[in-house]
């Protein structure tokens, strides 16, 4: 998923650095990725720890983690679900079409509306199967996880959620099809969970405690209300032109509350080490971080440049831009 902060291309130097601080073998260990997000990190450890712990608190991502992490054993008949999705009809009396498409008649977008009906034919089918015991629950979640993932992909957006693109985009035209969001293997059992940070970090332990909390003030709820009104699927009623939802505000992309939040999460926390990625434009100076951390052990910095993807909007399209610098602050408790 192309998702705010994704640290899909930041995996090696997170390895690396891991690697070098705890050591080559990590398959005794537990690691929590307690700011989750698309999962990918976690996904990436999941087979070379004993344990990983997930968690986020946007519904739509614990969807992804809950299948990404939460199955590791295999589902015989999974592919034959999304083939049965995917024979669907659309509904016309559907949440998404009739607020969220310009034929419902709300003066939204963000979806076609031939995929707008296919989405909710596809939400609703997946909760009967749930309702009438037909499915179990990774089942369900691998089927949901697929979905949000699938549907994100043929959203008419520049690329988050925050607005509505006025003309239909290529890729949003094309008919909805539902892709397996496969999930990796392995004997273990892992934990995930859609609680805020600070809360969970009072009641979990482990060894490495992976941090990616939000960087500015971009609030995730916001920029993909339209993932967590597909996860959760309840009416309510959309605020505006772009048909927002309640959402939750995270302390961390306030300049006002964020080091407190921070220093709490890191001195409640029962890991050894402690990894936090943070690049050099976030809302908490460098040697805030330095100061805090160095208050709970031995407290050691790495670096790398990193080239990131802006969305153009008057263009659609993603190109990429100037170099960052991305941080690894370590802390060994
Ligand atoms: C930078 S993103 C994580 C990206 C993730 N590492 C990835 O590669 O996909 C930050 C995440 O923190 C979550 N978040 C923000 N505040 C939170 C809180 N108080 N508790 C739990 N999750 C929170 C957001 O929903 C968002 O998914």
């Amino acid at each position: 998923m192309n998702y705010i902060g994704s640290k899909y291309s930041l995996l090696d130097f997170i390895d690396t650095t891991i690697k070098n601080i705890v050591g080559e073998s990590l398959s005794g260990l537990t690691f929590c990725d307690i700011f989750a997000g698309t999962g990918i990190v976690g996904r990436h450890f999941k087979t070379k720890v004993r344990k990983v712990i997930s968690n986020d608190w946007e519904y739509y991502s614990y969807t992804l983690n809950r299948n990404y992490i939460g199955n590791h054993i295999d589902i015989t008949d999974k592919d034959s679900y999304i083939k049965r999705l995917n024979q669907l009809n659309g509904i016309e009396n559907g949440f998404i079409y009739t607020q969220y498409c310009l034929g419902g008649g709300n003066e939204r977008q963000y979806f076609s509306d031939e995929n707008g009906k296919k989405i909710d034919a596809i939400r609703v089918q997946i909760e009967e199967w749930k309702n009438n015991g037909q499915i179990t629950e990774d089942l369900y979640y691998f089927l949901l996880c697929s979905l949000i993932e699938s549907a994100d992909k043929y959203a008419n957006t520049a690329s988050v959620y925050g607005a509505f693109l006025k003309n239909l985009k290529k890729s949003a035209q094309k008919p909805l099809v539902i892709k397996p969001a496969y999930f990796q293997l392995n004997n273990n059992e892992h934990e995930v969970y859609n609680e805020d940070a600070n809360e969970l970090i009072k009641k979990i332990k482990g060894d490495i405690l992976y941090l990616d909390p939000p960087y500015n003030s971009r609030q995730y709820g916001a920029n993909y209300h339209l993932l967590n009104t597909i996860a959760e699927y309840q009416p309510f009623t959309p605020k505006g032109k772009t048909g927002l939802r309640e959402y939750r505000k995270s302390k961390f992309c306030s300049k006002v509350s964020v080091k407190t939040s921070f220093e709490e999460l890191i001195r409640n926390a029962k890991f050894k080490y402690i990894v936090l990625s943070y690049n050099n434009e976030g809302i908490m100076p460098l040697d805030t971080i330095g100061d805090i951390m160095s208050k709970y052990g031995n407290y050691q910095v790495f670096q790398q440049k990193y080239q990131r993807f802006q969305a153009d909007k008057l263009e659609n399209r993603n190109y990429l831009t100037n170099y960052t610098t991305e941080y690894l602050h370590v802390l060994t408790k």
